[in-house]
């Protein structure tokens, strides 16, 4: 496999006044290049945690990084110095945020705020990081460049915002770009045309994209892998055809049936993340809510395991199914 982006053991804790609390655990992650892969998983089960390390902006403490490698064409991330990861963010690997005003300022113009980014990374001249901001602002499809370029970001439309804040993330010419759920605040149909846009985009610039998102409805839509997060671990991953169509965990199974659909109630919540109750590091994550829970779910170590084709799964029940 073509180890283009991949993660390595990582294990990332959080200090609180009781103790240590285990945020991730990963074992292992790998993304191709030119693949657009979802990360999915409930509300704090560590994907901004995990988009933030990838660029070395977690903070450290609370946060704790105990071991782990982030390897980007073949170099650790977490090995590299500020000085070198400051050439790394927006040049080769950019983050968009969940929440748009979060990134963009107040109170400067969206032209002021675009030609900045474009000025201090490439050196441009004030003529021509202006001339580059309208093409960015072409290029994520907003019309009327000039018009917007003038405008404070209040002033602009949810959807309009999100635009400005995907231009200005590839300004600098990145190639791998971590949407963390990008489309989170936003109405439905306009969460649809964002949705286009970055698959558009990964088909234009060739660019890689790690899409995060909290529903797996919002990931089959854009992405080709999947990998689903439980309590900091992935229980779960391969296309999104083989995750949504076959799944292997009962995790997976329960949140897919908890995609709303029309007119229905949300699961129960009884299948979600009880995160009161400590699970060993070592046995499943989900034992404690699992339905099909078996005795040696408690007692036997559990880790991420090809089952067939691309499909992978932490689940001593999906082994067994196929061999
Ligand atoms: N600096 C940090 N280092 C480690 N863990 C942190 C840090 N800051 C917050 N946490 C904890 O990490 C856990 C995961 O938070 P995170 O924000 O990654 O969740 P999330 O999956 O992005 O949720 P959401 O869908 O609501 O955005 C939370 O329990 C949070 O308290
Ligand atoms: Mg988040």
């Amino acid at each position: 496999m073509d180890d283009y982006f991949s993660i390595r053991n990582l294990k990332i804790d959080y200090k609180t006044f009781d103790g240590e609390k285990n945020v991730l655990d990963i074992e292992r992650l790998s993304i191709q290049k030119g693949e657009t892969f979802g990360v999915v998983g409930e509300s704090g089960v560590g994907k901004t945690v995990l988009a933030l390390t990838i660029l070395k902006l977690l903070a450290v403490p609370p946060g704790v990084i105990s071991r782990g490698q982030i390897l980007f064409h073949h170099e650790d991330l977490l090995a590299k110095k500020e000085k070198e990861m400051q050439k790394i963010r927006g040049k080769k690997i950019s983050l968009i945020f969940q929440d748009p005003m979060s990134t963009l300022n107040p109170v400067f113009t969206v032209g002021e705020q675009i030609t900045e980014v474009i000025r201090h990374h490439q050196g441009l001249n004030k003529k021509e990081a202006a001339k580059k901001a309208g093409e960015m602002l072409d290029l994520v499809k907003l019309p009327d460049a000039g018009d917007i370029m003038k405008k404070y970001p209040h002033e602009l439309s949810g959807g309009q915002r999100q635009r400005v804040i995907i231009a200005i993330a590839l300004s600098c010419g990145a190639e791998l770009m971590i949407a963390d759920e990008p489309t989170r605040n936003l109405d439905v149909t306009i969460q649809a045309g964002i949705l286009r846009l970055i698959k558009d985009l990964q088909r234009q610039l060739n660019i890689t994209i790690i899409f995060i998102a909290n529903n797996l409805g919002l990931v089959s839509a854009v992405c080709e892998r999947v990998a689903i997060l439980y309590r900091g671990k992935i229980v779960e991953m391969g296309t999104v055809e083989e995750v949504l169509h076959k799944p292997l965990h009962p995790y997976t199974a329960a949140f897919i049936n908890a995609i709303p659909k029309k007119d229905e109630q949300l699961m129960e919540r009884k299948h979600f993340s009880s995160h009161d109750e400590e699970a060993d590091s070592q046995t499943c994550p989900y034992y404690h809510v699992c339905a099909e829970k078996k005795e040696e779910c408690k007692l036997k170590a559990v880790k991420l395991e090809l089952v067939m084709g691309t499909h992978y799964a932490s689940c001593l029940k999906a082994g067994k199914e196929v061999r």
